[in-house]
């Protein structure tokens, strides 16, 4: 399997180091993606920041190849799934690529329901990552928030090299629930979006269009 990276920054620069002779091509801005180079990868995995996918996505798109992405802070089309079809394509879209969040995910939708039983809670989402960061809020923190679909305030801290922690605390007046996740190192971001490649390329149950990195890992559990 050959697989393209486009964006070989922080977490980039992880996937091409970990896919070592699965990589193809590795695009940034200095050496820009092409369709006939992209056509010649399996799959494509991309970490380029936000304020970039517009430069990209249609040249993806038109490639057809299948696509991991990891970028945050880019408002998707809304017609993005009918274009992902019409190109007969699979893209994956992830907000936070480490495995381990799908347990929070399903953490998160528990701690929704099971809230009803208790007096006025309170929901916070408190979200840390290093000065570089461009986009506030995160965008896992924007899921954790669509996961938990209450309301709830996010507060956003940029503070030296952090990967990235995630806290969300449920209190009321007499008891206090959090939960944390920390990423300790980005490989695990670069191990996700592998793994989501090569689902990408191997897995025929999964069909033509746009999934979420949520949907793709409960089939698989579903399958295994
Ligand atoms: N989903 C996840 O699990 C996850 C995890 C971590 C980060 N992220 C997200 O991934 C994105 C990248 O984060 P990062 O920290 O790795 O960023 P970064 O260190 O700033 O790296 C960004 C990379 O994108 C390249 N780039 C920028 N504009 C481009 C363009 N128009 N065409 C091609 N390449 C372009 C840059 O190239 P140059 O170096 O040549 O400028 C650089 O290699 C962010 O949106 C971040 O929030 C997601």
């Amino acid at each position: 399997m050959k697989i393209s990276v486009i964006g070989t920054g922080k977490t980039g620069s992880k996937v091409v180091e970990l896919l070592g002779d699965r990589s193809l091509y590795a695009f940034d801005e200095s050496t820009l993606p092409t369709i006939e180079k992209l056509k010649e990868s399996d799959a494509v995995i991309i970490f380029v920041p936000g304020e970039a996918v517009s430069d990209i996505l249609d040249l993806v798109l038109k490639s057809r190849i299948p696509a991991a992405w990891g970028s945050t802070g880019f408002e998707w089309p809304q017609d993005l799934d009918d274009l992902v079809k019409a190109a007969k394509t699979k893209w994956v879209l992830a907000t936070n690529f480490s495995l381990g969040m799908n347990i929070i995910r399903h953490s998160i939708k528990k701690i929704s329901e099971g809230s009803k039983i208790l007096e006025n809670p309170n929901f916070e989402i408190q979200e840390i990552h290093h000065i570089h960061k461009k986009d506030a809020p995160s965008g896992t923190a924007l899921s954790w928030k669509e996961w938990l679909d209450k309301d709830v305030e996010i507060t956003s801290i940029r503070e030296g090299d952090v990967n990235g922690v995630h806290e969300l605390r449920l209190s009321t007046s007499r008891e206090e629930i959090a939960l944390k996740h920390e990423a300790l190192d980005r490989s695990i971001f670069a191990e996700g979006a592998i793994w989501t490649a090569e689902q990408l390329v191997n897995n025929l149950t999964l069909s033509d269009g746009v999934h979420t990195f949520g949907e793709l890992f409960d089939l698989v559990m579903k399958e295994s």
